[in-house]
């Protein structure tokens, strides 16, 4: 596990000349001013929100400003995956262009990874890059997407297709605002939470099995705890491999199979990114299990600390269904890493024990998901 984190914590992304810090406390907005007014060369800053989270927390970011002497240049989409487009990009940058904003403004992004994705495209392309900093408001984006530099919009050949890889300059996760967050969301950042004890700790995975209740009450300590550890987790492994050509490839632990099961259901808000993730976990647990490279009771394990938040781990439950092998295994050969019928997958070898397997049979597979789906 992460060493002692200090509350509030902070949470280093070493990068070289594009280190940054990410940190996380309650009440951080109303300090936002002061930390971003060292950033910004102009006595101001643009903000991207959507609507909802800009009705929330827009008021209280621009008095945190203000009082930092910056004025707020604020612009709000439309919630949803739909602003994640190429239109609505064109439409933030004519913004910023006709704004005057320059290379040495500040653009934060403020809201979830639909906004943080959008922002950060928009901050990598604008003048060929300006200063960003991301105020994620989900737990999703605070624990994943905020961090690590992959910005995107999606095309209508896919999700993320047309992106880049844009380091912002600062996070600030205000563990106080995931109070307003729906809990389907809440939910589904959590399942991204427990990826990160999955992937390589252990130690994480079983404190979450003791305090995991108290995350997803959002009680400040555990709170904070689990989205410090989840940061570091995530940070080690980008400062390793920032543009995933190895161990980055960890953090898809879950999401071939959920992406799989996302593409299904056509994307639809009926099946959230986490709740997808949190089923292709429980699938991918198993099927290493199959495999004879993991104890079967502790991928029972993993199901139960999932189940146990409220998220679902079978098939046959799972919101947007049903999800037939076939369908499955076909949107899996999209991967845009499958090759000659076999695909890369992220199984393990134990609770904490991921590992790459770079060539999954996805006829195997598909035997895998017939029998999930008859045992129901
Ligand atoms: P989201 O941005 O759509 O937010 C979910 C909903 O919650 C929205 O309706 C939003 O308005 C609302 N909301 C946000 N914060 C709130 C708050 N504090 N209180 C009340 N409502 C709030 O969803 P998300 O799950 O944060 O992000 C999903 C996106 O993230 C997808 O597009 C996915 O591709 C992307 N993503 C990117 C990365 C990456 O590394 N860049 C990683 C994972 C996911
Ligand atoms: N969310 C996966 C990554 O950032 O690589």
């Amino acid at each position: 596990m992460a060493d002692t984190l200090t509350s509030p914590h902070t949470v280093r992304v070493e990068l070289g000349e594009r280190s940054y810090d990410i940190l996380i406390g309650s009440a951080l907005l109303s300090k936002a001013g002061d930390h971003i007014a060292p950033l910004a060369k102009q006595p101001r800053a643009f903000v991207l929100t959507d609507g909802t989270v800009g009705g929330l927390y827009a008021g209280a970011l621009e008095d945190s400003l203000r009082a930092a002497g910056l004025t707020l240049h604020l612009k709000a989409v439309s919630d949803g995956e739909g602003s994640k487009s190429w239109d609505t990009l064109g439409g933030v940058l004519d913004w910023l262009l006709a704004e005057g904003a320059g290379r040495d403004d500040v653009l934060v992004a403020l809201g979830g990874g639909i906004v943080g994705d959008l922002t950060g495209l928009a901050a990598a392309l604008m003048k060929r890059g300006m200063k960003f900093v991301q105020v994620p408001t989900t737990l999703l984006a605070q624990v994943d997407s905020s961090v690590g530099g992959k910005t995107a919009v999606n095309a209508s050949q896919g999700k993320n297709l047309i992106g880049a890889f844009y380091q912002p300059q600062l996070v600030l996760a205000d563990t106080s605002v995931l109070s307003t967050l729906p809990e389907r969301e809440r939910l589904a950042g959590y399942a991204e939470i427990v990826k990160y004890a999955l992937i390589d700790d252990a130690d994480f995975f079983h404190w979450l099995e003791q305090n995991g209740a108290d995350v997803v009450a959002l009680e400040p300590d555990a709170l904070g705890h689990a989205v410090a550890v989840s940061c570091a987790a995530k940070a080690r492994i980008v400062s390793q491999d920032e543009r995933e050509s190895g161990v980055r490839a960890l953090l898809n632990l879950g999401h071939t199979f959920g992406h799989a099961l996302e593409a299904a259901n056509g994307f639809k808000p009926s099946l959230l990114h986490g709740e997808a993730v949190a089923a292709g976990m429980a699938l991918a647990l198993r099927y290493s299990v199959r495999q004879g490279l993991m104890d079967g009771q502790d991928a029972q394990r993993a199901s139960q600390l999932l189940e146990s938040a409220g998220l679902v781990t079978h098939l046959s439950r799972l919101p947007g269904g049903p999800y037939p092998a076939d369908f499955l295994v076909d949107a899996m050969k999209q991967d845009k890493k499958a090759r000659a019928g076999r695909v890369p997958l992220i199984l393990a070898r134990g609770l904490g024990r991921a590992f790459i397997k770079p060539d999954a049979d996805l006829s195997d597979v598909r035997d895998f998901l017939q029998e999930e789906l008859q045992q129901g």
